[in-house]
């Protein structure tokens, strides 16, 4: 598996990641799929939990003020994007630990209670999808829950067609095969267990649903 240290960062291949907070709020009504993300992840005081490609932030500080004693930590490999994530934090007066890494290295920060990721795999190469669910698997205690939130199989004509917006920013190579439904089939090789969307919602950029999975 080729181990390139190349991403697409938040706002795609063309927009600068400062303007990635303002164009989620409007493209895919944000505030709907993360509070529905944190009720599923359920964030409790005591818990370790890792945010797999963290961005700039905005999940990671949700989560920690959900759960004030819980210790959370952010990784990604852009360090602007974890520069602005830390400035948000600080802001909210909260401490997270924001590490630089890729979705393959999650199981390199030890082992978490909950392991989650918010629209990263969409926009990874296919190598990088299999790795980095494989290392949010491994990086789950016994018992522990991974939880991923994105672009996945797209449904209708509608929703396929919304999404090109997201393909024409991130590239149509890395985006294809979630439309495909590439996500709910390699979450499901490596639990072992049939996986389907715990809860979809259609958006102005195509349909995004959340996954669960339970490491037994
Ligand atoms: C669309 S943003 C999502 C950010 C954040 N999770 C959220 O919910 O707003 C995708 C993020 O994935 C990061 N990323 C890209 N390739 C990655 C990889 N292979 N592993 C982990 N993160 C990656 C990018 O740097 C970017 O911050």
């Amino acid at each position: 598996m080729s181990q390139s240290n190349d991403f697409t960062p938040a706002a795609g291949r063309f927009l600068p990641t400062s303007a990635y907070d303002r164009l989620l709020a409007v493209l895919t009504r944000e505030a709907r799929w993360r509070s529905e993300l944190l009720e599923s992840l359920a964030p409790r005081n005591g818990e370790r939990i890792l945010d797999v490609g963290c961005g700039t932030g905005s999940f990671a500080i949700l989560v920690k003020q959900a759960a004030p004693y819980a210790e959370v930590v952010g990784i990604d490999p852009d360090e602007h994007a974890r520069c602005i994530a830390k400035a948000k934090a600080a802001a909210a007066g909260i401490e997270i630990e924001w590490m630089s890494g890729f979705a393959r290295d999650a199981a390199n920060f030890g082992q978490f209670d909950k392991v989650v990721s918010s629209l990263v795999f969409h926009q990874v190469p296919v190598a990088e999808k299999q790795a980095g669910l494989a290392a949010m698997f491994a990086a789950a205690k016994q018992g522990g829950r991974i939880i991923v939130a994105d672009y996945a199989r797209q449904n209708s004509w509608l929703m396929r067609q919304a999404f090109k917006i997201v393909q024409s920013a991130d590239g149509r190579t890395n985006t294809q095969p979630n439309a495909d439904g590439f996500l709910e089939a390699e979450l499901a090789r490596i639990g072992g267990v049939s996986v389907t969307a715990e809860w979809s919602l259609d958006t102005p950029t195509g349909t995004i649903s959340i996954f669960s999975l339970l490491k037994e």
